[in-house]
């Protein structure tokens, strides 16, 4: 079957290839699922593994088969299989386990060993395939009238997950109830954090460089949420006009200096959760004093987040499903550029890299 592939250490080497198509008994215990891939999106870290600066074949290839945002049907299942039958619509997690007692308790998106596993990224192959197979803790279903939010479902568990763990932190306080969030950065994960923070009930300001009208800000007002361009209204004039800090921000612009920044922003008791994968290796000036003292008299916390087991790909479709059910036919905007078929693979890049305005490039695999 084909595949599409690139070659890691080689910049640009994005490609197609034939592959053997997998088969259920490749998972023991009758626990396999085999998934007809009908889409699969493409997001920063790809981009990133095609220009060489992120990810690793798996070992003794010399090649890997990109992407990690899937979504399809299941075709066949082992006998233990119970969760999910042939026809369901699907989405898989990307991580595989490590050694760690994290990944033993299927925990492996915190697994405490340097060497991490994961589809389409680092050291397994991935999504852009025909057909793949799988262990069915790892197969998460997608409810019907979800499928034409398909591959939203692997960026909205790691927004999900990184929600979920700056409230999971904060009952270090005993009593929290944020009312006041940012979100720094409106690519795909600032969106989907904007739709969770809202659904909990925040007051959401989500931030990005350029001055609207665009989609972004369509995206964002429509889901009750403010959209601030940085180039017009720094994040620190927009806490003087507001006479508050937030008491949360979700900083996902995949710039290290914004990280940072946002370490200046946030309020007593206040969490700040960074998400951005900065594979470059950029310096910043801060204001080290500054930063320190408020931090430790004002008991802030900063949270690291990655990836997303099953369970925040669960709370991320009931929140996609209750994002529809709130804000109607807003989501299905981030699915900008749709590209049809594998063969397609290089148009595909060409609007993840070219394309500034694109918010999500996904293929068209199959029809069902
Ligand atoms: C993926 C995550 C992954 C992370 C680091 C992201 O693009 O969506 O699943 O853990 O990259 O490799
Ligand atoms: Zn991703």
């Amino acid at each position: 079957m084909k595949a599409v592939a690139v070659k890691p250490g080689t910049p640009n080497s994005v490609h197609l290839r034939e592959i053997p198509e997998p088969s259920l008994n490749e998972i023991p215990n009758g626990r396999g699922v085999k998934v007809k891939v009908l889409k699969v999106g493409v997001d920063a870290t790809d981009r990133e593994i095609n220009e060489a600066l992120y990810g690793n074949a798996p070992e003794g290839d010399d090649f890997l088969v990109i992407g990690h945002e899937c979504f399809g049907i299941v075709e066949e299942v082992g006998d233990q299989v119970t969760h999910v039958v042939p026809g369901d619509y699907v989405t898989c997690t990307v991580r595989r386990p490590g050694g760690s007692i994290y990944d033993d308790i299927g925990r492996s998106d915190i697994t405490s060993e340097e060497v991490y596993f994961e589809r389409g990224i680092n050291l397994r192959h991935g999504f852009m395939i025909a057909y793949f197979v799988d262990g069915a803790e790892l197969v998460v279903q997608m409810p019907p009238r979800l499928k034409h939010l398909h591959v939203l479902a692997e960026p909205m568990s790691c927004a999900a997950k990184a929600v979920q763990q700056a409230y999971d932190a904060q009952r270090r306080l005993q009593v929290w109830e944020p009312k006041l969030a940012f979100v720094m950065g409106a690519g795909q994960i600032g969106l989907l954090a904007t739709l969770i923070l809202k659904l909990r009930g925040l007051e959401v300001f989500t931030m990005a460089r350029s001055p609207g009208p665009h989609l972004k800000q369509e995206i964002v007002e429509s889901m009750g949420a403010k959209y601030i361009s940085t180039s017009e209204t720094t994040p620190e004039e927009l806490t003087k006009q507001l006479g508050q800090r937030p008491d949360l921000i979700v900083e996902c612009t995949g710039s290290s200096r914004m990280a940072f920044k946002s370490m200046e922003l946030v309020g007593h008791n206040g969490v700040v959760v960074w998400t951005s994968i900065t594979g470059a290796d950029n310096t910043v000036e801060i204001p080290a004093d500054a930063i320190n003292l408020h931090w430790v008299l004002g008991n802030k916390l900063l949270v690291g987040s990655v990836n997303a087991n099953f369970r925040p790909f669960e709370m991320g479709i009931q929140d996609l499903a209750l994002g529809e059910l709130t804000y109607p036919d807003v989501l299905e905007k981030i699915l900008t550029n749709p590209v049809d078929g594998l063969d397609n693979y290089e148009e595909m890049m060409r609007l993840l890299v070219e394309d500034k305005n694109a918010l999500k490039v996904f293929i068209n695999v199959a029809e069902e």
